[in-house]
C-alpha cells in the first residue's frame, strides 16, 4: 500500500471536485444511526430496501462522505478501505472523472442527451448539473437498481426548466427493459446522439453476465455521434490490494470484477477513442496541473464516439 497511501494526499489536492462539506447531503444523523436522516416519517423505508445487506450505492456514498448509508454498508466500506487504504480517495477521483467526462461531452462534443446508468446517491456534481451548466437544455435519464438512489434522486435531482431529468429503477443486466422504458422514451430522442455513461458500474457484472454484450446492446440503440463513457477499477495497479478488496466485497455478497486496461479497452471496440484513450482516470484530461503519478488511483477511464 506504500505508494498508494503516500500518493493519497496529493491526489486529494489535485483531483477532488468536491469535499464532503460541499456535498448537498442531509447532514443530521438520526438517533437510530442506521436510518438515513434524510428519509423521515413512519413509512420512511420502502420495503424493498434491505438495510441489513450492503449495497454498492450506499457503500460508495459512505466513501464520498455522505450520510445515506447503513451499518452493513459502512462495515464493507471499512473492510475495503482496510484492504485498499486509498479507496475513499479513489471514489472521489472517479467522481471527478465523471464531471470532466460530462463537461467534455457537453462542451467539446455538443452532446445534449445523457443516459447515466449506475447513478449513485446524489452527490456534488451530478450529471445533469454538470451538463446543464454548459447547456441548460440538456436532458438526462438516470438509471439505478437501488431504490434508495431513486428515492433521493427524485427528491434532489431537479432539472433546469429548460432541460429534463428522468429516473428509472432498472438493472443494467436488462438493457432492453431500460431502452423500452417510457420515461426514457419521453425524455431522450434516440434519433439524436446520446452519451451512454457507465461510470463505476461495470465491475459489478461478472464476465459470465456478458457485460460487453450489454454495452453493445445499449450502443446499438444509439445513433452515430453518440458517446460511451466508462470508468472501471483495475487490479493492474496493485494486484494484492485489489485481491483483498475483491475478497472483502464478495464476503458481503457483492460480486466485484476488476478489469485490465485491455479488457476496459474492449468495451470501446468499434468506437473512436477520445484522446488520451484508456488511461488511469487521473490522467484523463486533468483539470489544471496533471498529477505526477496518476497510477495512485486504480481506475481506468475512457470516452469513445460511435462513428
Ligand atoms: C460506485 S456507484 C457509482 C455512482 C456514479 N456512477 C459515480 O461514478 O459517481 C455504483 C452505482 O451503480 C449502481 N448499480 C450497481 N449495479 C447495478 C446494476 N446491475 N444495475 C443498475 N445499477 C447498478 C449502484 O446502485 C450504485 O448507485
Amino acid at each position: 500500500m506504500g505508494r498508494a497511501a503516500s500518493g493519497a494526499a496529493a491526489v486529494a489536492v489535485a483531483c477532488f471536485t468536491s469535499t464532503p462539506e460541499e456535498t448537498p447531503m442531509p447532514q443530521d444523523v438520526s438517533p437510530d444511526e442506521t436510518v438515513p436522516a434524510s428519509v423521515k416519517g413512519p413509512d420512511w423505508l420502502p420495503p424493498e430496501i434491505n438495510r441489513a445487506v450492503a449495497h454498492p450505492a450506499r457503500v460508495y456514498d459512505y466513501m464520498l462522505g455522505g450520510k445515506d448509508n447503513f451499518a452493513a454498508d459502512r462495515a464493507l466500506a471499512d473492510a475495503v478501505t482496510a484492504a485498499m487504504p486509498s479507496a475513499p480517495v479513489m471514489a472521489r477521483a472517479n467522481r471527478a472523472f465523471l464531471g470532466r467526462a460530462v463537461r467534455y461531452m457537453a462542451k467539446e462534443a455538443g452532446i445534449r442527451q445523457f443516459l447515466d446508468i449506475g447513478t449513485g446517491i446524489p452527490a456534488a456534481g451530478n450529471t445533469h448539473e454538470v451538463a446543464q451548466a454548459v447547456a441548460p437544455a440538456s436532458r438526462v435519464v438516470y438509471v439505478d437498481n437501488d431504490p434508495i438512489v431513486l428515492l433521493h434522486a427524485r427528491a434532489l435531482m431537479t432539472s433546469d426548466p429548460a432541460g429534463a431529468t428522468a429516473f428509472i429503477q432498472a438493472d443494467l443486466r436488462e438493457p432492453d427493459k431500460i431502452l423500452a422504458d417510457l420515461a426514457l422514451r419521453s425524455t431522450l430522442d434516440l434519433g439524436e446522439p446520446v452519451a451512454l455513461m457507465l461510470i463505476a458500474i461495470l465491475m459489478y457484472l461478472s464476465d459470465e453476465e456478458s457485460p460487453r454484450g450489454i454495452v453493445s446492446a445499449l450502443l446499438d440503440a444509439l445513433p452515430s455521434g453518440s458517446y460511451l463513457a466508462i470508468s472501471h477499477p483495475s487490479a493492474d495497479f496493485s494486484p494484492e490490494e485489489a485481491a483483498d478488496a475483491v475478497a472483502a466485497s464478495e464476503r458481503s455478497g457483492i460480486s466485484f470484477t476488476p478489469r485490465t486496461q485491455a479488457e476496459v479497452a474492449a468495451f470501446f471496440s468499434g468506437l473512436e477513442l477520445v484522446d488520451p484513450g484508456v488511461v488511469p482516470v487521473l490522467a484523463w484530461r486533468p483539470d489544471g496541473i496533471a498529477p505526477s503519478d496518476p497510477r495512485v488511483v486504480y481506475y481506468y477511464g475512457a470516452l469513445g464516439r460511435k462513428p
